[in-house]
């Protein structure tokens, strides 16, 4: 017997280390793929602990799983400073609250997402989450408190409010839908706007309708805009107005007008931006209304000064006109002081800078993603511009904004008339220099 084993031992350890191999060679096949490429992801900290983690251990089991990620985003850029994640669908519409500290968007993964980004210094902003039922918002715009939010569904083709709850401490809490207006446009909603004064919303569809409604979902006029085509249409951040564009070569801009005891009682043409030669595909109002500018089809973009009366027959007066070199649909963003203008083609992700005070372009964002932009617009204070972009939301410094700050300066200083206001003046031009100076740029 024991001779036996002594000859059969060797054969039998030799079996078994062949069967333990075996058996971790299955184990190991069978495991998930493990994402070596992780330290490609650009804006993860994690990752890069777990690629240590694999380079020391030796055992499998031990190897901590990747999520997987269909495209991973390997985009950065210096003006970059970070990107709102959390929607796992094409980021539709983006809109800042009054005071420019929550950001909410919508996606066609049916989810809205509420962001606070009371201050962008600090990253990763608190968010919260919630999912239409049945249905995509395309737009989504604040009320002018800030306890609610109106949208746009896909599907409904109409208007929903919801209420935003807050939690004690004042950081957001969760929405709840509270008001669902009847459906009245035969093309689809294009887009939707609320009066800063509370006292009307708007709604506009693809077809030549417009309608004025009120907070509780009656509808106050209609209004048919001739374009033979809306392209687009918005309320003017002054709550006077409301806006629209189309196929035909100008924008046309009403009044919506109340009583003193604030019954609504007409929309009533005001004025139109003439001057584009062809249709008009997007536009936008400085924060005051006292700017507008246009993109069209025409290749150019204009920058009109509408702070007039209009009631005494003056007329916009256009001041600056650039050719922006996009043959496709585009959008624009001005800036809330009216001195940098972006603009982008929704058939592909570079973003164009231009400056209203020189007319000139400034700079470029090449190819910010593989998806083609969806809509931007700038933070209210000026200092950021935000795009949607595929599922991502990209913030970037708004390096340009800077520059035409200092061109501002350096204006009103040489109109300034003592020397105290001159030195002020030349102190933050340098301060705003020594800003542009750590992204590396000079001016
Ligand atoms: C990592 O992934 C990117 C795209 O996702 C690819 O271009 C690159 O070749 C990959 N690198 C390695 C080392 O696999
Ligand atoms: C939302 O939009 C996505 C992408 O366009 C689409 O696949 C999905 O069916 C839409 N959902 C609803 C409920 O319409
Ligand atoms: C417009 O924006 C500028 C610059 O951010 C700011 O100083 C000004 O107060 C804003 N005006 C309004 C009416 O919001
Ligand atoms: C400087 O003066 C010119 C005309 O004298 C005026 O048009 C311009 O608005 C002034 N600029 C500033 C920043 O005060
Ligand atoms: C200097 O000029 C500015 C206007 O340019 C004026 O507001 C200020 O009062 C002046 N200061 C003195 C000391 O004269």
């Amino acid at each position: 017997m024991e001779q036996f084993l002594y000859e059969t031992l060797p054969f039998i350890l030799g079996l078994l280390c062949v069967l333990l191999c075996y058996l971790y060679y299955v184990h190991a096949y069978n495991r998930p793929q493990v994402n070596r490429n992780v330290s490609e992801d650009t804006d993860a900290h994690k990752p890069v602990k777990e690629q240590q983690v694999l380079k020391v251990t030796s055992k499998p089991k031990k190897i901590p799983m990747v999520k997987k990620k269909e495209v991973k985003d390997t985009y950065s850029h210096p003006w970059l400073l970070f990107n709102l994640k959390g929607h796992s669908g094409e980021v539709l519409d983006l809109d800042f609250n009054s005071n420019g500290k929550q950001l909410g968007s919508c996606a066609s993964d049916r989810s809205i997402m509420l962001w606070n980004v009371k201050a962008f210094v600090e990253k990763n902003p608190r968010s919260v989450r919630n999912n239409i039922e049945f249905d995509n918002a395309t737009q989504i715009k604040w009320s002018p408190d800030s306890k609610a939010f109106i949208l746009s569904l896909e599907v409904a083709n109409t208007i929903q409010v919801y209420k935003v709850v807050k939690k004690t401490d004042g950081s957001l809490g969760n929405f709840e839908m509270i008001l669902n207006f009847p459906t009245a446009h035969k093309a689809d909603i294009i887009n939707i706007g609320i009066a800063c004064n509370g006292h009307f919303i708007m709604s506009c569809s693809s077809d030549t309708s417009i309608i004025v409604w009120d907070l509780k979902g009656q509808i106050l006029a209609t209004v048919d805009t001739l374009h033979i085509n809306n392209y687009y249409a918005c309320v003017s951040p002054c709550g006077r107005f409301i806006a629209s564009s189309g196929f035909t070569p100008d924008v046309r801009v009403w009044e919506v007008c109340f009583s003193k005891t604030g019954e609504f009682k007409e929309v009533k043409r005001a004025f139109v931006l003439k001057g584009h030669t062809s249709g008009i595909y997007h536009f936008c109002f400085s924060n005051d209304s006292s700017r507008m500018l246009t993109t069209s089809k025409d290749g150019t973009w204009k920058l009109w000064d509408t702070n007039i009366e209009y009631s005494k027959g003056q007329e916009p007066y256009l001041l600056k006109t650039h050719s922006h070199g996009i043959n496709s649909k585009c959008i624009c963003a001005l800036s809330p002081d009216g001195r940098t203008i972006a603009i982008a083609s929704l058939t592909a992700s570079d973003v164009f800078f231009y400056s209203s005070i020189t007319g000139d372009l400034q700079a470029e964002l090449k190819e910010i993603h593989p998806d083609p932009v969806r809509c931007m617009l700038f933070s209210p204070d000026g200092q950021y511009l935000i795009v949607a972009v595929g599922k991502h939301i990209r913030v970037f410094h708004n390096v340009p904004g800077f520059e035409n700050i200092i061109l501002g300066l350096e204006e009103a200083k040489r109109n300034a008339t003592n020397v105290s206001m001159k030195d002020r003046l030349q102190s933050q031009i340098l301060e705003a220099k020594a800003i542009l100076n750590t992204f590396g740029k000079t001016s």
